[in-house]
């Protein structure tokens, strides 16, 4: 038969047991918490979320290379052939990485504005690469539209 003593000395041990455990549960519903914060302020700028770094080249030649690509698409889209799709593709993933470059620049990517319109151009570009694998000209078109623009957006309020 249990002593008085040792059940209260089992109790304690299960008290603290379920003391460790809420903790514990504590710890990961608030890194849940705050994960899923940060992810609700998508909007937030890049310097916020840590992903700031310093290009090794003017943005203007960046964005140059990226035009002289960007301008030639709608011909491929008319000549509609699978290479040219296949091409589209890999065009439009280059363009979207450039719009995650330019969210990302020093000097710049603490500003929220920026941020987002560099944001509006990368999602427009990753879904002309979804259409393009699809040979989805009218789909490819209508989000071409939209990166362009985001082109235009950013140029007027940013460009001198
Ligand atoms: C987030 C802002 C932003 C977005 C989005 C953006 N640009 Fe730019 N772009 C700039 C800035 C700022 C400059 C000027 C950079 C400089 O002079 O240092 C520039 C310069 C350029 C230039 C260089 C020549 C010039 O006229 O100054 C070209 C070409 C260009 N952008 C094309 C594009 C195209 C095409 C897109 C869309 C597919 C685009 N840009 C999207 C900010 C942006």
């Amino acid at each position: 038969m249990e002593t008085r003593h040792s059940l209260v000395r089992r109790m304690k041990k299960q008290m603290s047991a379920a003391i460790v455990l809420s903790v514990l549960v504590l710890c990961g519903a608030s890194l849940v918490l705050r994960d899923g914060g940060r992810k609700a302020v998508g909007a937030e700028t890049q310097a916020e979320a840590g992903g700031c770094y310093e290009p090794v080249a003017p943005l203007s030649n960046v964005m140059e290379v990226m035009n002289d690509i960007f301008y030639k698409m709608p011909d491929r889209v008319k000549s509609a052939q699978p290479k040219d799709f296949k091409a589209l593709k890999r065009e439009s993933f280059f363009v979207a990485e450039i719009a995650n470059l330019a969210g990302r620049v020093k000097d710049r990517c603490s500003n929220k504005e920026w941020v987002e319109i560099a944001t509006q151009m990368k999602t427009a570009a990753l879904g002309m690469a979804e259409a393009a694998g699809k040979s989805d000209g009218d789909g490819f078109k209508k989000l071409y539209d939209k990166a362009k623009e985001s082109c235009s957006s950013c140029h007027d309020k940013f460009r001198d």
